[in-house]
């Protein structure tokens, strides 16, 4: 079997030769009954007999690699896929740039490289954890179907991490797959590995701002990981990019639906003042300053999963050549970065401004950066919605500073236009700037089931067209 071609028969999909590999075919198939028994516990709650029309990756080709059909959860396919092989990949940064890909663990990086992959792994089933109970309140069915599309890619995405694991990393591989499945979102003993994902996301509006924010994240970190020296994982990461494009479309949209409802509603309620939140919120919408609270909050937890701004281990990662900047291979320069310079945004002297450091140690701020304009371009469109309808009101990413609990800003107190005030005067002023209990409840309220066909919940608008060139109406799921 050439490496490309996907073994769709076997237990395991695959295009890795898995049935040529016995003793790895061995270590995934006793993973397997534990990746299922967290599924059913830790998964979607309520809906794994559900008949969801998903896709599933049959090939790696570019285009027309998925196809779509009804499926009960447990019975995805979760196959692992690597994007096809680069002829004559070489390193493309740090020490050795140039010097042809590692297809072997290169083992001075070992330990580097194994903590890079679980980092990466804990994420996966993290926000599937963190997202269980959303099935039972989705505003349509629509929704429904593509919260659980995410779901089954991230679980996906753990069987990815977990064959690189198995693969390559023998006892202590096999040990840190077992542990990917014992931690957990939020719990106490065993939380997850990096903040954010240890966050409820108690709603859809969160649900759609996690997917907007906190997946492109995720969507950074593989592209920063697709250009590792080390071969196999570069292909994995190229592969999970393709399908993490489709989360952060849910949550551009998700959230463009939900600010188009807002808007929809007041000019035919004929309110104009956006603050005029009794009366938006007895129609049934979304105020938008609640919106913008909730984009403070995903956005400020989601810049802390970028580290400390000034890190040793990045640079480590860059220069052993197992972790690249975003868009590597197309950025112009010598791709070592010894002698250069980085402007990292820090405090100085009571003002924040830039302050050039070792760009090696910049490395976490630059991939912060580029996240940072990422962003902008769908706010940019939600904003658009907003003008289009009249309404004066600007949905506004907050300052980098604000509200950080990780890096140069984890001790001060900023607020989301970039002044630095005194730690009371930003608590008296946070009802302002972050969710309120009242906007819990609020929302939380609006959270009820809309499960007819072609319905919709008040609160979102209807998608401008379906999955598939399927209208909105389709049956998306077929309960059971
Ligand atoms: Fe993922
Ligand atoms: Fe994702």
């Amino acid at each position: 079997m050439t490496s490309q071609a996907v073994d769709y028969n076997a237990l395991i999909p695959n295009n890795v030769g898995l049935a040529d590999d016995p003793k790895l075919q061995r270590a995934l198939e006793r993973w397997h009954p534990g990746y299922i028994d967290w599924w059913m516990s830790m998964g979607p709650d309520g809906f794994q007999t559900a008949e969801v029309y998903l896709r599933t990756a049959i090939s790696v080709e570019r285009g027309g690699w998925a196809k779509f059909d009804y499926v009960k959860m447990p019975e995805y396919r979760w196959g692992i896929l690597l994007a096809p092989p680069e002829e004559d990949r070489t390193i493309p940064c740090g020490e050795h740039v140039g010097e042809p890909a590692w297809q072997e663990v290169p083992g001075p990086y070992r330990a580097m490289l194994r903590r890079l992959i679980v980092i990466q792994g804990d994420t996966e089933p993290a926000s599937v954890e963190q997202q269980r109970y959303l099935g039972s309140v989705s505003p349509s069915l629509y929704d429904m179907r593509n919260l659980f599309q995410v779901n089954v890619e991230e679980g996906r995405h753990l069987w990815a991490m977990v064959y690189l694991l198995q693969k390559y990393f023998g006892r202590d591989g096999r040990e840190e797959a077992h542990e990917l499945l014992a931690r957990q979102s939020g719990s106490e003993e065993k939380p997850r590995m990096l903040g954010a994902f240890n966050e409820e996301t108690p709603d859809w509006l969160s649900f759609f701002m996690f997917t907007y924010f906190t997946d492109r994240d995720g969507k950074m970190q593989l592209e920063a990981l697709a250009q590792s020296g080390f071969d196999p994982l570069s292909r994995t990461c190229r592969f999970m990019l393709a399908e993490e494009a489709h989360h952060m479309f849910v949550g551009y949209t998700g959230v463009r639906r939900v600010v188009q409802a807002t808007c929809e509603a007041m000019a035919a309620a004929g309110i104009d003042d956006p603050y005029d939140v009794e009366a938006v919120r007895k129609l049934g919408v979304i105020d938008l300053p609640a919106i913008q609270r909730k984009t403070n909050l995903h956005y400020s937890l989601t810049l802390d999963l970028f580290g400390s701004e000034e890190s040793t281990n990045a640079a480590n990662f860059f220069n052993a050549g197992i972790k690249g900047r975003y868009h590597e291979d197309q950025l112009d320069d010598d791709h070592r970065l010894v002698d250069d310079t980085y402007p990292v945004m820090k405090l100085v002297d009571g003002l924040l401004r830039p302050v050039e450091v070792p760009a090696l140690n910049g490395l976490n701020a630059r991939l912060r950066d580029d996240f940072m304009d990422d962003c902008q371009g769908g706010v940019t469109r939600w904003n658009r919605v907003i003008a289009g309808a009249g309404i004066d009101f600007e949905i506004r990413l907050s300052h980098v500073a604000f509200n950080r609990a990780i890096g140069e800003f984890a001790d001060i107190s900023v607020t989301p236009e970039g002044e630095v005030v005194e730690a009371d005067e930003w608590e008296r002023r946070r009802d302002d700037w972050l969710p309120t209990a009242d906007d819990k409840t609020y929302i939380e309220g609006l959270m009820q089931p809309e499960f007819r066909p072609g319905e919709f919940a008040s609160w979102i608008a209807p998608p401008s067209k379906g999955i598939q060139n399927m209208p909105p109406e389709f049956l998306y799921v077929r309960l059971p």
